[in-house]
């Protein structure tokens, strides 16, 4: 039975949440294995709308277990509130959820100072969502974090949360100047969460090895996108984890080599939220109508997002890096009626060089002008659309184009929000795909 990873091809929010959903009814386990509740897969039930932000997205459907990997820092309060409101609409949690012991914790701390290094930051600052990511993970590295595994002795969890907030509180309240939060309090609240959690806790490496064995469908939920990754993104303008399909083996405990299948998802546009290089980012009035017809805005921040061109450049570079089966093309729709559409195939960099490979160093990234093509658009709403057959002549055009552009097959696309607004493409990785 296949392990099948789905992960973002450009800075997040590309759609993987309703790629998820589709895959996971088929899925006995749906594993998150990066990030926290930074991210914000929006997924379609009919009419009601599901927003999860540290959930893999298989809790919607009955059967699967849904893991959430060692690789992910977790914020308690918000996976509370997470678990809570899918239990008044009944969902049942407890049932479907478990997560891993290793997973290292979010503090309000983290929080706090990540608000802090923004501030600190000044021009250079990142546009984080201000959750605690960069700072909870920095602890982890640096070896001071805490896990999951760590609150279930109490007499641990003291002593490991004692050394971390002296340091914490020392650097908010004389660095910084803000008022931390007390000891007491955060190690209370804490205790009580954790009681909650307390069946819920697994090994979670053990858990996919075991299904795997057993034959069980695994699907591998990507949070962000690839150039969001902390090695492979425009860094520093990245998130603090590992976004691509090599963030796997890390962030579960699932050996490398039984991954059986990849694919990314892609909008037939760009968009990014947050600070950053993006070289076909669009302007005017041309950015303000594809942001409304893309109704692009951020999931978990509800910030405006940065919306351009589809970056062929970009797209090579992150397909090739993770080593894709396949794309899932999606949002399709939202171009109707920009015509002609463009689609960066190569950059100039500063100087006049050419180069179709995406280039090593961000700075050169802030100064490149795009070469594009120019493709016909088309006037018509597709959403309605069931097959590829079905789409106007000149929106086939526009998809193998950017097949080619890729060299990946487009294995599926997505025309809406809906559950059903999505058919295979043409190629052959349609039927791979229709197995994973
Ligand atoms: P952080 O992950 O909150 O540290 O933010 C780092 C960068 O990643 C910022 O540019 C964020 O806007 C971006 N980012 C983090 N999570 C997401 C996401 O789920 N979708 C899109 N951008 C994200």
């Amino acid at each position: 039975m296949p392990a099948t990873a789905v992960i973002g091809l450009q800075w997040g929010d590309e759609g993987k949440g309703k790629v998820i959903d589709h895959l996971a009814a088929r899925a006995d386990v749906v594993v998150r294995f990066a990030g926290g509740n930074n991210a914000g897969h929006t997924v379609f039930v009919g009419a009601e709308k599901y927003v999860l932000h540290l959930i893999p997205g298989g809790i919607l459907h009955h059967g699967s277990i849904n893991l959430i990997g060692r690789g992910v820092v977790v914020n308690l309060a918000a996976l509370l509130k997470e678990m809570e409101g899918l239990e008044a609409r009944g969902i049942p949690v407890a049932e479907r959820l478990r997560i891993d012991g290793r997973a290292h914790l979010i503090f309000p701390y983290h929080m706090q100072m990540d608000g802090m290094a923004e501030v600190w930051r000044g021009a250079g600052r990142i546009g984080t969502t201000g959750r605690g990511i960069g700072p909870a993970y920095s602890d982890k590295v640096a070896r001071t974090g805490i896990r999951l595994s760590d609150l279930l002795d109490p007499e641990t969890f003291r002593t490991r949360l004692k050394a971390a907030m002296a340091e914490k509180t020392a650097v908010i309240e004389k660095v910084y100047g803000q008022v931390a939060e007390s000891y007491e309090h955060l190690f209370e609240e804490t205790r009580r969460a954790v009681e909650r959690l307390r069946p819920l806790i697994v090994d979670g490496g053990a858990l996919l090895r075991h299904a795997h064995a057993a034959g069980k469908r695994i699907l591998f939920e990507g949070a962000q996108g690839t150039m969001l990754d902390l090695d492979a993104g425009t860094y520093p303008f990245v998130t603090s984890s590992w976004t691509g399909v090599w963030g796997i083996a890390g962030g579960t405990g699932f050996p490398p080599r039984s991954l059986d299948r990849a694919y990314a998802v892609s909008k037939a546009y760009c968009t990014r939220v947050g600070e950053g290089p993006f070289p076909t980012e669009l302007s005017g009035e041309l950015e303000r109508r594809l942001r409304e017809q893309g109704k692009e805005y951020g999931a978990t921040t509800g910030r405006p997002r940065r919306c351009g061109w589809f970056d062929a450049v970009q797209a090579r570079y992150a397909a090739a890096l993770n080593g894709l089966d396949g794309v899932i093309l999606t949002n399709l729709d939202v171009l109707y009626g920009f015509d002609p559409i463009r689609v960066a195939v190569a950059y100039r960099l500063p100087g006049g060089k050419v180069v179709t490979e995406y280039p090593a160093e961000h700075p050169a990234l802030g100064e490149i002008e795009p070469v594009y093509e120019e493709l016909a658009g088309w006037q018509d709403d597709i959403s309605g659309a069931l097959s590829f057959g079905e789409l106007p002549a000149v929106t086939r055009a526009y998809v193998r184009f950017l097949e080619r552009q890729m060299g990946v097959p487009i294995a599926s696309l997505s025309v809406g929000p809906g559950r059903d607004q999505m058919f295979d493409g043409e190629s052959a990785a349609a039927a791979s795909w229709v197995k994973a």
